[in-house]
Order: structure tokens, then C-alpha cells, then sequence
């Protein structure tokens, strides 16, 4: 690469999971996965890439946990900060940074957000009517009350949002409200004072932005939601601060007994965990390049539950904050993952929890199976069966076997070694061209985040290279014309190096693997490390990635003949029909419980 040229860059801005509860596999289908695979994809191919999140340790989820469980705020939060560190480390997920919002730099960027929102006229106080319990003679924030969506129906909607229609609302709107402490309707209307960020200010705004033509990219659902919001001239105010004693300080005098609302705070993350990726890679001012260089792309991966929050709230806090900071280059929501027919539900314990999975399963298959059935258009079933199916059936048998007989074949036919192989027949070309030519094929679906297709296409490489074998009989070859056998083999094997890095993105820790076997030295997936950061608010963990010295690119590079293999082992396993029933078994289990505790 030349001087004068400095790579594109990507920030990959991944979803912060609300610390507290255990993630599953719907929130890793919709949100944790796909940025994986796009960052990694893009690292690949030498681009500079910072990939960010962390926990989303303020707000109700988080103390309605804790007073359920009878523990304080920081243990829930930490505990599942922890688990989610863990857990994303073991599926592999490349974050540059994981870390929370409970930082001193976190704190620090909400309250600059905040002055410059009020400063720039976006904030302004007024009362508002909010439920307030005579029971428990509060006022009840966001997840203290449930009731009937003013929206939709749905009978269990929460104070700010309907998880059923996603629609945001105030409280107030509730139908048939209920106070979640102690389950009673005792509630009155009380008025009490907030700030307000002015969303009907900014929506010229957002409208102009959204109607740049630079939007072709978008997926349409997004889109059209984004735009339709922007133009309705319906957004107004939305209050920012909460009358609870958990959350970030308001930084104006009068407002001690209230926080900073947690989905204001939470966006503004993305900034802060950039900020705090460069100092920690000892260039603290390096974050500037991330958010004023209006050619570095950031996309934002979550479900579509976030979408408000993203593709309108959080712009517009960027557009509202006046120092210029880069909006959006894609918002790629994706859809819901059903499990066996039915809604994921956390309370109902209707759920796979990533923990809970990666302790049965490897991490490989799993990211196969998420991504093979990705809910990119439409929601999609998660089902042990297919699970099961599509590990023994689709990964086993299309690529694994092809490298285990490809690589066994090798190493005790040819020595331990990468043949050498003689001329190309036709045949030999065309599979050669295929092969190279998959890089280009596969790459432009990832860039447009089209992850289920880039992953088929990754396949039908794989099969066209199981035909090849079927057709040239090797192992028939080897009789009868050895040299024949050496090029057929080479052909194969420079096949598997290709699918080695083109499904690297997808299925890291076992193309790793491969890539010793192939001989290899060095490192295609990277390095993740946990680490303990002080700073002003105390230590926090947090996961780092470290991709700087990847051993391959994104390109068809050419496999050495001569060069010594490893002994090849099984890649992955093929799964005992006996789960299917094991799991189901399991989930029916926690139904029942959940349905004998409520
Ligand atoms: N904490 C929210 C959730 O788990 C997601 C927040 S995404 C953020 O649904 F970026 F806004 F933080
Ligand atoms: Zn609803």
C-alpha cells in the first residue's frame, strides 16, 4: 500500500446490550454477529476498522433486576458485563473495544453532549405528567409500569416503549397501567420537570440528511421508517432525564435528584468507547479522525427494536451537538429470530442464552447456522432440528469432509507436503477461476452487508470443488497416473487455501485452524484479550481485539507446492440426532418453571 494513500476507514458500531440479563441468540442474530463478520471481512482487505460497544449499564432493565433479585445496581451490571465479555470473547466477536458506560470518559462525553445540546438551543425544561404510585409513592420510570400498548394492544408494553411494535410513547399513554413494584393500578398522573431534547428542531434536518441521495444502500425498512418519521412533522419533545437514582448526573444545578435518561447516555457510547479505544492504542486525540472525517464510514448494527434510536434520536443528538460530528453511513437493523415457532420471550424464559449455548456447542457452528438463516429481510425460525440439519448436512458434509478427505489425502499420499503440481487441464482452470474469482463474488455481498448470500456463495465454492473431486477420482488417479492425482490435489487444496480466508469473516477459530494445518505460521483470527482498565470511576473489564498483523488478505493468493502440513484433525462434529429432543426438552423445562414462579 503507498504512503500517500491511507486505507478507508469503518467504525463498526455494535448495539450496547443492557447489562442486565444474559444475551441470546436472537440479540446475537440480529446484532452481534453481523458487525463480526463485516469487520472482520474488512480488516481482510486492509481497510482500518474500529469495531465498539460495550454494556449499557444505566437505566431501569438494570435496577428492576436488582431489586428483583434483592443486590445492588453495580452487581447486576457488573455481573452481566462480565458474562457478556466473556461470552463475546468465546463466539469470537472482534470488538477493538467492549467496554461500559459507567466510565469516567463516558460520563464526561454525555455531559459534554449535553452542553452543547443546550447550548444550540435543542434542550429546553418543562413539566411533565408522569404515573406516580400510592403504594410505593414514586414516580414510575420506563420499566416500572406495563400496561396495555396505546399503539398496538399488546397488553404487556413498558413505560417507554412497546417491544411487540417498537413504537416509543410517554407513559402516560399507557392503557390500563400497572406499577411493576407492586403490581397494583394505585397510579396518578403527577407533573414533574424534565429537560427535553427538541426532536421537532431537528427534523428539517434529518429530512435533508435522509434525502441526500446517499441513501441507496439502506435497507428499505429502515429507510422508510427513518423518512416517514423525519417528514410526518410529528416528532416533538422527548424528555432525556428520569425521576430514578440510577444513571449519569444532569450537569445543571437544581437537578440532583435526577439522572440523565438511559438511552440518551447510551448512543452517545459510540463516541465515548472511540475516544477510549485511541488512548488506550496511545493516541487519545486519534478519535477526532473517526468523527469529523466525513469519509470514514460508520454503520450501526442492531435489532430492530433500535431502530428509532438510531436511524432518528441518535442523528439527530449528532446534528443537535454542532460540532459537526459524522451521521450514519448505515443503519443495516435487522430482523427477529423466533425459536422452535415462537416469540423469544426473557421473562417467559423462552430463550437460548449465548452462555448457555457455547457451554454444549462450538462457536463455529453456531455462527453458520446465524448466518446461513440470517433475519436480514424477515423475522426467521431458530429450530434445534434445523440447528442439527444444517451442522451435519451443510457444514460437516459440504466443507468439512472436503478438507478432511482433501488434506488426509495429502498428507499420507503426498508426504506430508503440498504437491507439485503439473499443467492445468480446462477442468483444473475453470475451478481455479471460479476460486479466484469468489473473492470479488463474496466480497461485494458483505459490503452491502448481505451476509446470508455472501455465505452461500462462500458454499457454492465449496460444492463446485466436492464435484471437481467427484469428477477427477483422485484416490482412482493415484493408481493409475500419480502426477495426474498431484495436480488434481494441488487444484483442491489451492481451493481450500482461498475458502480458508473467504470464510475466515464467518467461521474464524476453525479456518485458524486450517490455516496450521495448511502449514501456515502466523495468525488469521486475531487476538482477544480481556483487561482491567482503571480510571476516575473506579477499574472496569473490558475485551480488546487485536488484528493488526493478519497472516492473509482478502485476495487469491497462490499455495506454495513443498510446503510441509500439519496432521490434519476433524475440523468440526457431526451432532447426535439425540439433541434435537435434549433441547427441546430443556426449553419446555424453563418454560414450565418460569410459568410455576410467576
Ligand atoms: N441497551 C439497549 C438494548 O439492549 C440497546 C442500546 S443500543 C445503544 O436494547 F447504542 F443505544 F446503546
Ligand atoms: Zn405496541
Amino acid at each position: 500500500m503507498s504512503n500517500t494513500h491511507s486505507p478507508q476507514k469503518y467504525l463498526v458500531c455494535v448495539a450496547w446490550p443492557y447489562a442486565s440479563g444474559d444475551r441470546h441468540l436472537g440479540h446475537v442474530a440480529g446484532a452481534y454477529l453481523p458487525p463480526d463478520i463485516y469487520a472482520r471481512y474488512q480488516r481482510l482487505r486492509g481497510r482500518d476498522v474500529r469495531m465498539v460497544s460495550g454494556s449499557d449499564t444505566h437505566g431501569t432493565p438494570v435496577t428492576v433486576a436488582a431489586a428483583r433479585e434483592g443486590v445492588s445496581n453495580i452487581e447486576i451490571f457488573t455481573r452481566y458485563h462480565t458474562r457478556f465479555v466473556h461470552s463475546f470473547r468465546d463466539l469470537g466477536l472482534s470488538f477493538d473495544l467492549f467496554t461500559h458506560t459507567d466510565t469516567q470518559n463516558h460520563w464526561d462525553v454525555t455531559h459534554e453532549f449535553f452542553l452543547n445540546h443546550l447550548a444550540n438551543g435543542y434542550l429546553y425544561r418543562a413539566t411533565q405528567a408522569q404515573p406516580f404510585c400510592l403504594v410505593d409513592q414514586r414516580f414510575l420510570a420506563d420499566r416500572y409500569i406495563e400496561g396495555t400498548c396505546p399503539t398496538c394492544g399488546y397488553t404487556d408494553a413498558r413505560g417507554d416503549q412497546c417491544d411487540n411494535c417498537g413504537n416509543l410513547f410517554d407513559a402516560v399513554e399507557l392503557i390500563d397501567p400497572r406499577c411493576k413494584i407492586c403490581g397494583q393500578s394505585q397510579i396518578e398522573v403527577r407533573e414533574t420537570e424534565h429537560f427535553f431534547f427538541d426532536l421537532g428542531k431537528a427534523s428539517p434536518h434529518l429530512a435533508a440528511w435522509l434525502n441526500d441521495g446517499h441513501k441507496g444502500h439502506w435497507r428499505q425498512a429502515v429507510f422508510n421508517y427513518a423518512r416517514q418519521q423525519a417528514e410526518s412533522g410529528e416528532l416533538r419533545g422527548r424528555a432525556i432525564t428520569r425521576d430514578i437514582d440510577w444513571g449519569i448526573s444532569i450537569p445543571v444545578a437544581g437537578f440532583e435528584d435526577k439522572v440523565i435518561y438511559v438511552w440518551y447516555d447510551a448512543v452517545q457510547g459510540y463516541l465515548s468507547a472511540t475516544r477510549e479505544v485511541c488512548a488506550l492504542q496511545g493516541d487519545p486525540e486519534a478519535w477526532k479522525a473517526w468523527w469529523f472525517d466525513p469519509a470514514v464510514k460508520s454503520l450501526y448494527f442492531i435489532g430492530k427494536d433500535n431502530i428509532p434510536f438510531h436511524a432518528i434520536q441518535w442523528p439527530a443528538f449528532l446534528i443537535a451537538d454542532g460540532r459537526g460530528l459524522n451521521l450514519p453511513y448505515d443503519v443495516p437493523a435487522n430482523e427477529y429470530l423466533n425459536i422452535e415457532d415462537k416469540k423469544i420471550s426473557t421473562s417467559r424464559r423462552w430463550s437460548i442464552d449465548l452462555p448457555d449455548f457455547l457451554s454444549r456447542y462450538d462457536p463455529d457452528p453456531l455462527r453458520y447456522a446465524l448466518t446461513i438463516n440470517a433475519p436480514e429481510t424477515r423475522d426467521v425460525n431458530f429450530t434445534w432440528d434445523e440447528f442439527l440439519r444444517r451442522n451435519n448436512d451443510e457444514l460437516v458434509a459440504t466443507w468439512g469432509n472436503l478438507v478432511n478427505r482433501v488434506l488426509g489425502f495429502a498428507y499420507k499420499r503426498f508426504d506430508a507436503q503440498i504437491p507439485t503440481p503439473g499443467p492445468f487441464d480446462p477442468v483444473d482452470q475453470a475451478l481455479l477461476a471460479e476460486s479466484a474469482a469468489a473473492f470479488e463474488r463474496v466480497g461485494e455481498e458483505i459490503e452491502a452487508v448481505r451476509l446470508k448470500i455472501a455465505l452461500e456463495k462462500a458454499f457454492a465454492l465449496a460444492h463446485s470443488t466436492n464435484r471437481y473431486l467427484n469428477d477427477k477420482a483422485p484416490w482412482a488417479q493415484i493408481k493409475s497416473d500419480p502426477a495426474a492425482a498431484a495436480t488434481t490435489i494441488y487444484v483442491a487444496l489451492q481451493v481450500i487455501d482461498h475458502l480458508k480466508v473467504l470464510l475466515n469473516p464467518f467461521l474464524p477459530f476453525t479456518t485458524q485452524q486450517l490455516h496450521h494445518f495448511l502449514g501456515y505460521d502466523g495468525d488469521i483470527f486475531g487476538r482477544l484479550t480481556t483487561e482491567e482498565v482503571p480510571d476516575a470511576r473506579g477499574v472496569h473489564l473490558v475485551l480488546r481485539y487485536d488484528g493488526s498483523d493478519l497472516a492473509a488478505h482478502w485476495a487469491p493468493a497462490t499455495l506454495p507446492p513443498g510446503q510441509a502440513l500439519r496432521p490434519p484433525q476433524a475440523l468440526y462434529k457431526k451432532l447426535d440426532d439425540s439433541i434435537v429432543e435434549q433441547e427441546r426438552a430443556r426449553l419446555q423445562e424453563h418454560l414450565s418453571l418460569s410459568a410455576a414462579a410467576a
